[in-house]
């Protein structure tokens, strides 16, 4: 078409940026047009593929962002997986949809975010799901999967649901009992997407049950919807940097690309730019377009438009260990069970742990704040770490995520600490857009993350040593008793996670939604502290972690945003 102009432009055509641009385009009369970097992945096999997890690491629709060597997480660095296509980090993720407990998006608004809370939040996880309901798909008869409707929507564009590989191993009793059979046990949730996701449970997944292929954002948000004349997706097309309106005020008046053919051009926006390029690029746009602290800017000679120095900082990320155990049996499914231990059921001595950690918060965040040369204040860490040390000891949120994943002759695992306090960022290495930013998550630099690591796996060693599954399992394979020995104390444990860790790809919080004044990035309506008209709506604006995994809630923010832009709350 010959339009060079559009209502709204959407920078990023992943998770989020497509379930805005979708509901933007629900208007008639506005145009809105999505700038992606990568491609169509439709038919690729290494995204359909529901058994697939992986396949797709290290080709071209794969950004393969890596880490700075990490001081505090073994030395290594780290490769943090991210999709370029249309659909972003859907289209490759590990389709879990799992959403997070109520109190920790209440404690968005205790930060200081009014009107972000679980009550808020909860319509937006149902007005987005399409919810395949287990009991129409015989292939998942004898497979144990329960859930409570209250919790679902059953309207909205995305699938969730089972696939006929998941879960009709007939395993779910066996491992529920053997959960009971704990010192502490864990008791079973018949559907931790409610708010409450403690105990055992068998989860959902992005996926269309009828023909077993993934459900991405594209599937869901685009496809379905791409002859619409007013929603426009350029691919192929990198986005530079936001373009301004001549004149004092911050106002964004278009996007500077990099079209599919190499040449550069500058594309107008008439009411707003959203940027939903994920948490390690949104941030780095802001700063190539002069959103940022001065001191990075002028290094890389660009002037401040708006000085907001903790663009890129609070970055949070999980560390992600395994367990490997030889199986009696052999699977040829690839289930999923998952158990979302409290403080509780994960240390034995948990109120004598809390104390500890309580003592040591002040420490904590001075050592965070003196890490980023004090752009986040160290008062202000703290009292975001008292918040996050109250959801763990006081209001009982999950503080691991152990997965069990039986397949093969194998029983693979899977564990991380659900909120570490640990708190990286990241920044632009150059003023051209096509130099990777320096990315630094910090991994394990505060003592209770790899501690929380370390109790995860010894919950993991208890699971294999109670029956029934200690009868049904061979061998540890991996670590291995010669490796890590039975009993060990944290130090036996600390170099096997520290060597061989990865990044959960959880990374959030570079342009934080809280109050500027202790270090917000964006507003309660997702508006750039300081901008008339510039949005950021993907993982960024998260400002606490999530126990459960991160693309449910990014769905859900972004449902709720698009409201927010269409001026409905
Ligand atoms: P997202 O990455 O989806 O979108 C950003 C888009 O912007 C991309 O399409 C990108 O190409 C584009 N872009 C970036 N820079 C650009 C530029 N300069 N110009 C134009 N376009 C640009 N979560 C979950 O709930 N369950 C799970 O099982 C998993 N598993 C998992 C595995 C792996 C390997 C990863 C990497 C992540 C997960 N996650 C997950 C996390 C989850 O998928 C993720 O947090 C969200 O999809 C992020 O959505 P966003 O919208 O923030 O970014």
């Amino acid at each position: 078409s010959s339009v060079t102009q559009y209502d709204y432009i959407v920078v990023g055509g992943g998770t989020s940026g497509l379930v805005v641009a979708n509901r933007l385009s629900e208007q008639e009369n506005i145009n809105v047009l999505v700038i992606e970097a990568g491609g169509s992945v439709y038919n690729n096999d290494n995204v359909t593929d529901t058994l697939g997890y992986g396949k797709a690491f290290g080709t071209d629709i794969d950004w393969a962002y890596e880490t700075t060597k990490q001081e505090y997480g073994g030395g290594i660095s780290q490769t943090l997986r991210a999709g370029k296509a249309l659909g972003g980090t859907s289209t490759i993720n590990g389709m879990v949809y799992l959403r997070a407990q109520t109190a920790q998006i209440d404690a968005w608004e205790t930060v200081g975010n009014k009107g972000w809370n679980w009550k808020n939040l909860f319509p937006y996880f149902r007005k987005g799901e399409q919810f395949q309901t287990p009991e129409k798909y015989s292939f998942l008869n004898g497979s144990g999967v329960t859930y409570d409707p209250a919790y679902h929507g059953f309207t909205g564009p995305l699938k969730v649901g089972w696939s006929s590989t998941q879960l009709n191993d007939g395993l779910a009793q066996e491992v529920n009992t053997t959960y009971q059979n704990f010192d502490v046990p864990v008791s079973y949730n018949k559907d931790p997407n409610g708010g409450d996701m403690v105990g055992y449970s068998l989860f959902p997944k992005t996926v269309d049950s009828e023909l077993n292929i993934r459900e991405d954002a594209a599937r869901a948000y685009y496809y379905p919807y791409q002859n619409r004349t007013n929603l426009h997706v350029w691919l192929r097309t990198h986005a530079n940097k936001i373009t301004w309106k001549d004149g004092e005020d911050a106002t964004a008046d278009g996007v500077e690309v990099t079209l599919s053919n190499g040449t550069m051009a500058v594309v107008k926006a008439t009411r707003e730019v959203i940027l939903a390029a994920g948490a390690l690029k949104s941030p780095v746009l802001l700063e190539l377009s002069g959103v940022g602290n001065p001191d990075i800017l002028a290094k890389y000679g660009i002037d401040t438009k708006i000085n907001l120095p903790t663009v890129g900082e609070n970055l949070q990320d999980q560390m992600n260990n395994g367990l490997q155990y030889d199986s009696k049996a052999s699977y040829s499914k690839s289930a999923d069970y998952v158990a979302y231990p409290s403080a509780s059921q994960l240390f034995p001595n948990s109120t004598a742990v809390g104390a500890k950690l309580l003592r040591k918060l002040p420490a904590y965040a001075a050592k965070v704040a003196s890490a980023n040369g004090n752009i986040t204040k160290a008062s202000d860490i703290q009292r975001f770490f008292k918040i996050q040390w109250d959801l763990i000891f006081k209001a009982g949120i999950p503080v691991a995520e152990i997965l069990l994943e039986p397949f093969g002759n194998t029983y693979d695992t899977e564990y991380w600490g659900s909120v570490p306090f640990s708190r990286g960022n990241v920044h632009l290495s150059s003023a051209d857009p096509t130099v990777a930013a320096t990315i630094d998550p910090k991994y394990f630099m505060l003592d209770f993350d790899l501690h929380a690591q370390i109790q995860a796996a010894r919950f993991i060693r208890e699971l294999f040593k109670t029956e029934p599954f200690a009868d049904m399992a061979g061998n540890e394979t991996s670590p291995g008793l010669s490796v890590v020995a039975a009993g060990a104390d944290d130090q036996g444990w600390s170099n096997f996670i520290k060597q061989n860790y990865r990044s959960n790809f959880h990374p959030i919080s570079t342009a934080a939604m809280m109050p500027k004044e202790v270090g917000g990035v964006v507003d309660t309506s997702l508006k750039v502290y300081g901008t008339s008209n510039l949005r950021v709506v993907d993982a960024s604006i998260i400002p606490f972690q999530v126990c459960g995994h991160l693309q449910s809630t990014v769905y859900a923010v972004a449902e709720r945003a698009a409201d927010i832009i269409k001026g409905k709350i």
